[in-house]
């Protein structure tokens, strides 16, 4: 198991990914989104690909190409990231949430190109689905993991999003910390089981994290 020999020991098993940043549209021309690049995601659907995993990846806006051999939804915004998720999580036995989903969207979209105008703007922004807070209520056995993408009070704030949201464990990710988070091809996480039990990974390419999050997810599968 890990990131050199390729078991299969995802084999037979179903596996969703969210990844990627949602995209939220103000006007024709213009949007709210974040710094998500997709890289953490891609590299889960990747790793439960080579350990045997039937995948279907659900991605926000990328500019990487998707692992060969997953089956690929695109979408733009949290509600159809929503409606995509809400649609196909019941045929999966693990979902592993990664996408950075837009908390809030515009209360309406202009229809044509917003003018500039006075000094100040003020947008009306209402808030999106909870994808994850959504499946911890319908789960059922389903394996449900988490990630909680902080820049302080790390492993509190994971700690309650894991609880609330009902997942079985969340990847509490330090996004301050150099050789972490957005856009590059390393990261250092904290692994957080529901029993509180916890693992602090050391720097590792995001490939690597991705084999331990898998790695831990089949040990709470398995019991
Ligand atoms: N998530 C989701 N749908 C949302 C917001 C978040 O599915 N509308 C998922 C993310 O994919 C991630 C987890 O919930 O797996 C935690 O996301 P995060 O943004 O850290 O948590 P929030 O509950 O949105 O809290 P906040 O942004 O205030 O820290
Ligand atoms: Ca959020």
């Amino acid at each position: 198991k890990g990131i050199l020999n390729k078991s299969n020991d995802y084999e037979g098993l179903k596996v969703l990914v969210t990844a990627g940043p949602t995209r939220e549209p103000i006007d024709p021309v213009r949007y709210i989104s974040n710094h998500s690049s997709g890289k953490m995601g891609y590299a889960v659907a990747k790793a439960a690909l080579e350990r045997g995993a039937c995948v279907k990846l659900v991605t926000g806006p990328v500019n990487i190409a998707p692992p060969p051999g997953a089956e690929v939804v695109c979408v733009t915004t949290a509600v159809e990231m929503h409606n995509e998720v809400m649609k196909s999580y019941g045929d999966f036995d693990i979902i592993v949430m990664v996408a950075a989903v837009a908390d809030y969207r515009c209360a309406s979209v202009a229809e044509r190109k917003i003018k500039k105008s006075g000094e100040k703007l003020t947008l009306e922004l209402v808030k999106n689905p909870d994808i994850a807070a959504e499946l911890g209520k319908v789960k059922g056995s389903r394996i449900l993991v988490g990630f909680s993408a902080e820049t302080d009070n790390l492993l509190e704030n994971a700690a309650l999003k894991l609880a609330s949201k009902n997942m079985d464990m969340i990847v509490a990710n330090d996004v301050t910390m150099e050789g972490a988070g957005f856009g590059v091809d390393t990261n250092i996480v904290k692994l957080i089981k529901r029993d509180g039990s916890r693992i602090d990974l050391p720097v590792m390419s995001k490939e690597g994290v991705a084999h331990r999050i898998l790695d831990e997810v089949l040990s709470i599968k398995n019991g």
